[in-house]
């Protein structure tokens, strides 16, 4: 539980809001690498956190970001020609560079008169299939962190952008580390027959509601680890531990191993939502594991557009949403389905934004179950509270390379110092 100042403090992301400064002292995800693959090719609006910016990719490759609002007249940048290593205003034919350098001003008669000012761009890296921009002050961009999935062939992973609308950011993060939804509300997979790392990674957890859920707080966010018991095949029970991580403030390590979640504010009620999943020998990108993977999670192209989730038509009308209850299909519940709804992602779409777009956590009864929810709370505000005290905190530094989610069974489950520090290497 949360009062409504603590609630709004963790769930507000405007420039000048705490945690909106906050998460503006990290590099964010903004896009995958495929929504802006071409040189020249078309620019994109992106949204974070309540600003909106023009992406383009420039004759030479490089990605630039800049306001979306030309700095002329205000004009949207993302209605612009990319041409000639620059982006340039329809209105009045202004170009700028990538580093939002004005190249050209056409409509003005001094050649100097460009040089006095700049439109204001944002440092971006591209790795790892995706792209990234810094939006705090300048004198404080942190270390650019390096994940492991950076380091496998562009074949060997995939990632997956979805845009979830209706929905506070740390809403969706929540389910990620909520163990015991995924046996109740995802029960429906569960009965399906499929070998990919997704289906073999939930299977066990189908068989124990209430896991024993343990939680550590770390210099990165925290580890939660949900034991369960688990049928063996001669008629025992061995534990499983499931081990996954939120590596604040916008990752999160699944249990199933090289898989995150990445979590990113678009506006207090809209959110970014991506899953990347990689493998050293594996070729997940390429077919026929591409669509295994993506058919598994519900998370195919068709299903994106039909669930009113995919990037670029999330804000058509009409789409499944709280008033027309997501148009779950009551017809298949009757038949033996629990949802109605698209078994997993779908499920986590609906049932987080159906609580309204920013939960009202003052009216919440947390169980022994929510250890994970709470101390997510607790890792947020403390963020937000120490950039607000000009403090430095260590998941500004975190090391990627060195954190992990997993799943092993033991003999007996040792959990608590042991276990935590054991993964933390
Ligand atoms: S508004 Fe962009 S060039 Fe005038
Ligand atoms: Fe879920």
């Amino acid at each position: 539980m949360l009062s409504h100042a603590d609630n709004m403090k963790m769930c507000q992301t405007g420039r000048g809001t705490p945690m909106g400064e906050a998460l503006r002292r990290f590099w964010i995800p903004v896009l995958l690498s495929e929504q802006l693959s071409e040189p020249d090719g078309p620019p994109r609006r992106l949204e974070i956190m309540g600003e909106t910016f023009a992406a383009f990719r420039n004759t030479d490759g490089v990605v630039g970001i800049l306001d979306e609002q030309c700095c002329h007249r205000g004009a949207s940048l993302v209605l612009g020609r990319v041409e000639g290593c620059g982006i340039r205003c329809l209105f009045h034919g202004w170009k700028f560079a990538v580093d939002g350098t004005i190249m050209e001003t056409p409509n003005v008669l001094d050649p100097r008169f460009k040089e006095k000012f700049r439109a204001k761009s944002y440092p971006v890296r591209e790795e790892g299939g995706m792209i990234w921009m810094y939006m705090g002050p300048a004198e404080l961009e942190p270390p650019f962190p390096h994940w492991p999935y950076f380091d496998v062939p562009a074949e060997n992973r995939l990632a997956v952008a979805f845009v979830v609308d209706e929905c506070n950011f740390v809403q969706l993060g929540e389910a990620l580390v909520d163990s015991s939804h995924l046996t109740i509300l995802h029960k429906d997979i569960f009965a399906r027959d499929s070998d990919t790392v997704v289906a073999v990674a939930v299977k066990n957890a189908g068989a124990v509601a209430a896991p024993k859920i343990e939680v550590q707080e770390t210099d990165f966010g925290l580890y939660y680890a949900a034991t369960r018991a688990v049928p063996t095949e001669d008629g025992g029970t061995v534990d499983e531990v499931r081990l996954a991580t939120f590596v604040a403030p916008f990752h999160y390590h699944n249990a199933n191993g090289n898989f995150l979640g990445i979590i990113v504010p678009m506006t207090d009620t809209r959110t970014l939502h991506y899953f990347v999943w990689w493998d050293e020998e594996k070729q997940l990108g390429l077919e026929p594991t591409r669509s295994a993977i993506l058919r598994d999670g519900n998370l195919t192209e068709e299903l994106l557009i039909q669930m009113g989730t995919h990037p670029d038509t999330w804000f058509l009308p009409d789409k499944p949403n709280r008033m027309n209850n997501y148009r779950q299909y009551r017809e298949a519940m009757k038949n033996g389905a629990w949802t109605g709804i698209p078994p997993l992602v779908p499920e986590d779409v609906v049932i987080l934004s159906s609580s309204g777009a920013i939960r009202d956590r003052s009216k919440e009864i947390l169980a022994p179950a929510d250890i994970g929810v709470a101390r997510l709370y607790r890792v947020f505000l403390r963020l937000a509270d120490a950039i607000a005290n000009g403090e430095e905190p260590s998941a500004l530094y975190s090391n990627p390379m060195t954190i992990a989610g997993t799943h092993f069974l033991v003999p007996e489950a040792r959990l608590g110092r042991i276990l935590f520090q054991s993964m933390s290497r």
